[in-house]
């Protein structure tokens, strides 16, 4: 055996601003998959992650739940570790990028960076929001857009027209924070001059490290010449302030990347035989790989590696880019169910069913990988259950009942046996590059072998006859030890099951070259059964409830009942469904009275066909004399959940556009329109 390896591996930082859901997934499984292969042929490999916390999108919304951002990536991490850890994703170290590590090291690249001449500044002219005090990323501003006049869309491309502009193009631009009208305002920022780098990219992105595809996308990009790299926020911005520059913050894409460092770091203080100088500096012999979905290309095959060239540190040895996760065939959705937390996955179906669905579809390539649901049971139950442990299953009875629980030596098969050894380099290679379905097709042909062997021999009938009992437990050891070939080969997708296996066989964690020995006059632990079945119906609620999840997220983004129009020009698109779940009623306002010690509100009663309903209304500026109201129709979300408040409960929302104040106007229906009809 040649040298033992030394392998760094990350996948991409999550952020710490959402759940991690089995797109996400895709990600982490095969990254765990190929560190566990590796660490199974006795490489040391190392996997490190970490979250993503910085960023104005975190900040934002640590404000918007009254946490600070300290306190909502804290809270966040939790999640993801505890999500990672039950999908059995065994990460080395799972750290932050809000960490010292990380603050230490980006000033360090920085700083080489900027000694060496690859940073410039200038003055760039940006979109601010007077009200919040803050500039205002592309996606922060809406507005109407410039070429089809589309309302509604965010300042750097419309979804009605597909038309890119900047956001200075953008008509009755408006800041998707606050609803105020931003004014443009100069700043000084900083820029990672990318095209220095131009030549080493030129030739990196096709020395071996990229998959074809990627490297002919990124040749496209090369070609049309590289632009230079804003790298600097301005405050307010959770992340870490450019040194020497107050109110100046590295942009989060500039510490991300370096998180994958810090997070080693991070472990290196625990682990003192790990030498961090000895991966990171240049030359250095350590494998370093990257695992990446294909929306983050150029951070990491571009940006990423001219960092590192420019700061005199080592490129990374490849970046394995894969596709999306679809579900049923298309984009996970969350009114069809498919849109499917890690959690909800794991309230109800074993990690290792996804485990070894998604190793049975990755390929080496970039295509989107789907997850039909329907196929998903019907192959994890015909290949795992009925193929693998089945050989365990038929066999160990045998064993148990007629010979105590000891494998007799000898090899009733010995075609068989070599047949198995000589697939491991195959399977070994596959794995090697990724080509985990490669793999996966050939253990199941393997496992085809070993249980058309065992039908023909039938134990089970010469079990029944006089003097047959030695071939019989010839036959089950030969069994056993062929599902034993087996769970060394599924080890790096199926740890648990390996485990478990494990017990049952009664022997110290198999490695890859426990395939050379086999087990004779080796006594067996009783049989328990590895892996059970997946029940359709579990799959079933496992998508009902990811229904209920979305709900539940709409009830929390839903803006405060207290009749307050709401104001939210950041409300994302929702599906037909969701808005199909809403009740849009006819309402005749029978009566409109002022509420004695409330300012703002009215007391109405609705007529809404079948019952009245009682709801209070922020609406008082605008309907002063509040009688005037009575006797005609509005519009009311009838199914609104009733919500408790000072004067009584309201128990439902009328509906009214304007900008508040004085300018409220209640919708209204045409006449004819009856209390109670429902608006679809
Ligand atoms: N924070 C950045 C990565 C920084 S790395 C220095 C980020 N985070 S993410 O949470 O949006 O995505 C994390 C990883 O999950 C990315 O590699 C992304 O491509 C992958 N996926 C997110 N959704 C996915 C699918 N639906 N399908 C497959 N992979 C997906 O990007
Ligand atoms: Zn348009």
């Amino acid at each position: 055996m040649s040298e033992p390896r030394q392998i760094l591996v990350t996948s991409a930082l999550p952020y710490a601003n959402g759940s991690i859901h089995l797109g996400h997934m895709l990600e982490y499984i095969q990254t765990d998959m190929w560190v566990r292969f590796q660490k199974l042929r006795g490489n040391q490999c190392i996997y490190v992650c970490a979250d993503d916390a910085h960023g104005s999108a975190i900040m934002l919304r640590a404000e918007k739940e009254g946490i600070t951002p300290e306190q909502l990536i804290a809270n966040v991490q939790a999640e993801h570790a505890g999500d990672f850890a039950d999908f059995l994703v065994d990460f080395d170290n799972f750290h932050s990028t809000h960490s010292e590590e990380n603050r230490e090291l980006s000033s360090m690249i920085y700083g080489r960076l900027r000694d060496a001449g690859h940073i410039a500044t200038r003055s760039v002219t940006q979109y601010f929001d007077p009200e919040k005090g803050m500039f205002l990323a592309d996606r922060f501003i809406k507005g109407t857009c410039p070429k089809c006049a589309a309302e509604d869309q965010y300042g750097d491309n419309c979804e009605k027209c597909g038309a890119t502009y900047a956001p200075t193009e953008l008509k009755n631009p408006k800041s998707a924070i606050s609803g105020a009208t931003p004014v443009l305002r100069d700043s000084q920022h900083f820029f990672f001059k990318l095209p220095d780098f131009q030549a080493m990219l030129q030739q990196w992105t096709r020395s071996g490290t990229l998959q074809d595809a990627v490297a002919n996308k990124l040749a496209e990009w090369l070609d049309a010449g590289l632009q230079e790299w804003d790298i600097s926020r301005d405050a307010p911005y959770f992340g870490f302030e450019i040194p020497g520059e107050p109110g100046k913050y590295f942009y989060v894409w500039l510490d991300a990347p370096i998180g994958y460092m810090a997070s080693f770091k991070n472990l290196c203080a625990r682990r003192p035989e790990l030498d961090f100088d000895a991966f990171w500096n240049e030359g250095s012999q350590a494998e370093l790989y990257h695992f990446i979905g294909k929306d983050i290309v150029n951070f990491h095959a571009l940006f990423w590696p001219a960092m590192l060239e420019g700061a005199g540190l080592r490129k990374p040895t490849a970046v394995n880019v894969h596709g999306y996760l679809t579900v049923n065939g298309a984009k996970m959705s969350k009114s069809r169910g498919t849109f499917i937390k890690a959690r909800t996955y794991l309230d109800h179906l074993q990690p290792e069913y996804l485990r070894y669905y998604y190793a049975a579809k990755l390929g080496r390539g970039v295509d989107d990988l789907d997850l039909n649901l329907e196929d998903f049971v019907q192959k994890v139950n015909s290949d795992l259950v009925g193929k693998v442990v089945n050989i365990a299953s038929r066999c160990a009875g045998f064993i148990h009942k007629g010979n105590d629980g000891l494998m007799v030596a000898g090899d009733a098969a010995p075609e068989l046996s070599e047949a198995f050894l000589a697939a491991a380099p195959s399977i070994a290679e596959a794995y090697e590059g990724r080509d985990f379905g490669r793999a996966m097709r050939e253990i199941m042909a393997l496992a085809d072998r070993a249980n058309a062997w065992i039908a023909d021999k039938a134990p089970w009938s010469l079990a029944k006859q006089e003097g047959k009992q030695d071939e019989v437990q010839a036959i089950c050891a030969q069994g056993v030890n062929l599902f034993r070939q087996l769970v060394i080969f599924l080890k790096p997708v199926l740890p648990l099951l390996a485990a478990d296996a494990e017990a049952f066989l009664n022997v110290a964690p198999l490695t890859w070259n426990d395939l050379q020995s086999r087990l004779e006059n080796h006594k067996l632990n009783p049989f328990k059964a590895l892996m059970s079945r997946i029940e359709p119906a579990k799959v079933e609620a496992m998508v009902a409830a990811s229904k209920e999840d979305l709900l539940a997220a709409d009830a929390k983004a839903a803006p405060a009942g207290n009749g307050e129009l709401a104001k939210d020009p950041l409300s994302a698109e929702i599906e037909f469904d969701t808005f199909a779940a809403v009740d849009l009623r006819v309402a005749l306002i029978v009566k409109a009275e002022a509420v004695p010690g409330a300012d703002k509100l009215l007391q109405l009663t609705l007529d809404i066909g079948d019952e009245r309903r009682n709801v209070f209304s922020g609406i008082k500026s605008a309907y002063p004399d509040p009688s005037l109201l009575e006797g005609r129709l509005t519009m009311m979300v009838a199914n609104l959940k009733p919500r408790k408040m000072r004067f009584g409960i309201s128990e439902g929302m009328v509906m009214a556009a304007g900008p508040g104040g004085e300018e409220i106007y209640l919708l209204s229906p045409d006449s004819g329109a009856k209390p109670g009809q429902r608006i679809k």
